[in-house]
């Protein structure tokens, strides 16, 4: 059975007895509805290296009827999955996707009456289901335990899905809370005792930038949500976040006791100072409500978020406090993915990495994801093995950021993008295409590194007096997980003569090295 694990202070994903990088893929939104039109997809995700795809399934599609559920596209799509040799990860597009509730069947948009949608502060109603209502989550759940029980049953021996996205970058819109009569109630009564609970039992350890909102009110532990946490679009969207929470909880619950697959929830970033529910998706599983979400959300295994900011390492800090296992759900496909797959594998430790509308490329044999994926996933049984311990880093560097300095073992690493060196053509642009890589120390001397445009030297930082030199520097691959095999021994102009070890940008690569030191 898939599941999570700790490894060190590492959260793994377990596959088949052994940890798993998903080297990632999602598809359009709109790709996984036929046989057909997936045929050409799949050689492309093939052809780019991938091991999962990330794939809707689609609650009008599974339930057309109300209670008559019909697998039997999904069916056939996780056969051909499997015959590819490819993991899916399932994005539940339920009551909610990117805050709309446009993939819900026509059974549920049709009656209003019983399935009610959000209002906002005008009383107008909107194609978004309100997470105030027992019906909605009814509706929603019973779809989702029949998916988990039709996985169980027919996907059980082989594990084809390996983890499930519950619900699409959930959130209200265009008002921060919503204002249905369901909403306003619940919004006059005292915060439930069950997140006050939680808030008083880890305060020492909530995002500050929540701790400072509830610091406000001198930490009162219980009134309204306005007498709490003050008036104003933060507090609507902490209560929004808190039913959210709550309702995507009930329905992955309701899974889980089905069939206990890993299950996460995905979020759209908010940009700094914008207002949540007229700029952004008010009270999604982003970093300043992560306390809530997990107050809300004890059987939601992470959040998530999805890029299509650029600021990939100042969202990844946020997201991994508190032990919330990094795993990159969505970024927009363009000409970064490749280092950021590396960085994030290496840096965070990260469960996986998987680029939107993968199958959009037209050369799939030319994408640097693919070169990148193909090296990591080579080297992955070794990146496994030393996850947890201080042994792995990753690195991501461009003309703004040209050099970073890092620790493994007893060396300094100090790794700068390969155009620093001026020999590539492309070193006189005025951008630089992202070089990023990961590195795994395997032995007190030993090391490999896999990724492109890099060149490091090494200090010794136990015993600054000696010097660092390179006793050898192996290019190859590894075979079946666990045999180096030698293609190239580097040395001479390949290493400047002993002086570092390098890999140009438009290398993908897998290196083997072992340091030494003199007097
Ligand atoms: C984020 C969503 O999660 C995806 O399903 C898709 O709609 C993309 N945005 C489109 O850019």
């Amino acid at each position: 059975m898939p599941h999570l694990n700790k490894q060190g202070k590492t959260t793994q994903l377990i596959v088949d007895d052994k940890p798993f990088l998903i080297l990632g893929g999602e598809l359009g939104n709109s790709t996984f509805t036929s046989m057909e039109y997936m045929e050409p997809v799949w050689p492309k995700l093939k052809t780019m290296n991938m091991n999962t795809v990330l794939a809707p399934v689609y609650w009008e599609l599974i339930e057309p009827v109300e209670g008559k559920f019909d697998f039997e596209l999904l069916d056939k799509l996780v056969k051909e999955a499997r015959n590819n040799n490819l993991k899916i990860v399932f994005l539940w597009f339920g009551s909610w996707k990117n805050s709309m509730s446009s993939h819900a069947p026509s059974w549920v948009k049709k009656n209003q009456a019983r399935f009610p949608r959000i209002k906002d502060d005008k009383g107008i109603s909107h194609e978004i289901l309100t997470p105030f209502s027992e019906n909605n989550l009814e509706a929603d759940l019973k779809a989702y335990k029949a998916l988990l029980k039709h996985l169980k049953e027919s996907d059980e021996n082989d594990h084809t899905v390996i983890m499930i996205q519950t619900e699409n970058e959930i959130g209200m819109l265009p008002t921060a809370k919503e204002y249905s009569s369901l909403a306003n109630e619940r919004f006059k009564e005292n915060v439930p005792t069950e997140l006050m609970q939680y808030l008083i039992k880890n305060k020492e350890n909530l995002a500050p930038e929540f701790n400072e909102i509830w610091g406000k009110s001198g930490f009162k532990n219980s009134g309204t949500w306005e007498e709490i946490f003050g008036a104003g679009l933060q507090t609507d969207e902490i209560f929004m976040a808190w039913y959210f929470a709550k309702f995507t909880n009930s329905v992955i619950e309701a899974g889980k006791a089905e069939y206990p697959l890993p299950m996460y929830v995905n979020a759209a970033l908010n940009r700094p100072e914008s207002k949540p529910g007229i700029s952004y998706p008010s009270g999604g599983p982003l970093p300043h409500l992560m306390d809530i979400w997990r107050a809300g959300g004890p059987s939601i295994d992470f959040l998530s978020p999805d890029f299509y900011f650029p600021d990939l390492k100042h969202w990844c800090d946020l997201y991994t406090r508190q032990g919330n296992p990094l795993f990159i759900p969505e970024h927009r496909f363009d000409n970064t993915v490749a280092a950021k797959a590396a960085f994030s594998l290496g840096h965070y430790e990260s469960i996986g990495f998987s680029p939107f509308s993968v199958e959009s490329s037209a050369h799939p044999e030319n994408e640097p994801l693919g070169k990148m994926y193909k090296v990591i996933g080579q080297l992955t049984p070794v990146i496994t093995a030393h996850q947890g311990q201080n042994k792995i880093e990753g690195v991501l560097l461009d003309k703004q950021n040209q050099e970073c300095v890092f620790q493994l073992g007893n060396y300094e690493f100090k790794v700068r993008h390969s155009y620093t060196l001026g020999y590539e053509n492309n070193s006189r642009n005025d951008t630089w295409d992202m070089a990023g890589a990961i590195f795994v120390q395997t032995g007190d001397d030993e090391f490999y590194v896999a990724g492109s445009g890099i060149v490091v030297t090494f200090r010794n930082v136990s015993n600054p007096s000696l010097n660092v030199g390179i006793l050898k520097v192996d290019e190859g691959k590894l075979e079946n997980g666990k045999e180096w095999k030698v293609i190239r021994h580097l040395n001479g102009d390949q290493t400047h003569q002993g002086r570092h070890v390098r890999i140009f940008l438009d290398d993908y690569s897998i290196l083997r090295f072992e340091l030494y030191n003199y007097n």
